[in-house]
């Protein structure tokens, strides 16, 4: 197996895109890679783009083919790799894996979603859990993480203003990041007086529904310093798989395939979480990032919302968490989340990411799931 070295990333606005289609979004991110990279197209040996549904979003199939077209990348293999809201993670390690295996050398890999276009995005998303057991019954997104978010305050004595700092948190993020869909900061007031969604999560607990791509240009670490002064070392990519539905879990507060990946993750990178300084975890409702925090070991089970109350979690705390805004307030194209986590960390070790940059950041994480945890993809990364 060989090194992988990032050599280029880029991020679209994401929010709603009124004036851009899918495949205008999703040019722009993988033409703005490309050059990030300083390659040219041709350079490119093979594409995975991840998306969640583009045909329950815009009737449009085949998307790895349209792609390769309107992209100009064409003739090159292209795959769309689909693991719901960890789509974009799985792309990113498909093109990690093949430059790994020696059977390509310079890959990109991408993620898009359009969402706006459709009015039941929530049914649409909803398509992701087990439609048996939970969407069917109305138990979709909002309200399985509204009976995590509720099992936790249960068990742990978790509070309703320990949630809502953590949506405050990602705010302040997001007002200094210009590629954020809410760039603008909130309080725990507006949070707690937001309109209610699935008891006990409120508006401002939630990711909302975004438009928005992202991309990451890969190739050999041994190559990488031919094209940029500062390659991004991939030091692991893991994955692991959950149970689908929430009631086939022992402990809805804890997602195991989270804590399967990362601790893979870390045995790869042979690091610990304490060599860890920027982290970009899966805050799709807010409960979610208190989850990430302790899942991947940061904090103990249970001591999740009291961490954030305290402040370890922001640009200037202990562990910086979703220095980007998160999902949460960066935005949640579902299918480019997990690129434009990657890519958010890749600013930050390259010392590139403006007001929000974290001092001295070497190493740095990135966690993406799909559905309540049916899928995990962890990323380790350095400089
Ligand atoms: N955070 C902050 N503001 C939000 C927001 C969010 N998550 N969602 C919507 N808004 C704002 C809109 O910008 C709009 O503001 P405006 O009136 O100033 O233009 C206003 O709230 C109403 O927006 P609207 O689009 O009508 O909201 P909605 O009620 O249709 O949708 C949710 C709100 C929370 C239901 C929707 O965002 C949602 O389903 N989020 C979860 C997505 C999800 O499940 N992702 C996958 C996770 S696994």
């Amino acid at each position: 197996m060989r090194d992988v070295a990032i050599i280029g990333v880029s991020q679209t606005k994401f929010g709603e895109l009124w004036d851009s289609s899918f495949s205008q979004i999703i040019t722009e991110a993988g033409v703005a890679a490309v050059e990030d990279a300083n390659i040219q197209g041709d350079d490119l040996d093979a594409m995975f783009v991840g998306n969640m549904t583009s045909g329950l979003f815009i009737q449009q199939e085949h998307i790895a083919s349209l792609i390769a077209d309107h992209t100009g990348f064409n003739p090159i293999p292209s795959t769309r790799v689909e693991a719901a809201c960890a789509s974009g993670g799985l792309a990113l390690r498909q093109g990690i894996m093949a430059v790994a295996s020696g059977y390509y050398d310079t890959v990109i890999s991408a993620g898009v979603e359009k969402m706006t276009d459709v009015v039941d995005a929530t049914d649409a998303i909803a398509a992701a859990s087990d439609q048996e057991w939970e969407a069917k019954i109305g138990a979709n997104f909002p309200s399985l993480y509204a009976m995590m978010a509720r099992r936790h305050m249960y068990e742990y004595g978790t509070t309703r203003e320990q949630l809502a700092m953590m949506s405050v948190i990602s705010h302040d993020n997001a007002s200094k990041n210009p590629r954020a869909q809410f760039p603008f900061k909130i309080t725990v007031d507006q949070v707690l007086n937001s309109t209610k969604v699935a008891d006990p999560l409120r508006l401002l607990d939630c990711s909302p529904i975004t438009d928005g791509a992202a991309a990451i240009i890969l190739c050999p670490a041994e190559d990488a310093k031919k094209y940029t002064d500062t390659p991004i070392y991939v030091k692991a990519s893991t994955q692991a798989s959950g149970t689908i539905a929430l009631h086939d879990r022992k402990d809805i507060t804890t997602i195991d395939s989270t804590k399967i990946a990362a601790k893979k993750a870390f045995e790869m990178a042979n690091i610990t979480n304490k060599d860890i300084d920027a982290l970009e975890v899966h805050d799709c409702f807010s409960i979610n990032g208190i989850l990430a925090i302790e899942d991947l070991g940061f904090v103990k089970k249970g001591e999740g919302g009291k961490a954030v109350e305290e402040g370890m979690t922001q640009l200037d705390g202990e562990i910086p968490v979703n220095p980007s805004g998160g999902l949460k307030a960066r935005g949640h194209p579902l299918g480019a989340t997990g690129i434009a986590q990657v890519a958010e960390i890749v600013w930050q070790l390259r010392g590139e990411a403006g007001k929000r940059q974290i001092e001295g950041a070497e190493v740095g994480m990135t966690q993406n799931i799909g559905g309540t945890g049916g899928t995990a993809a962890i990323h380790i990364l350095s400089r």
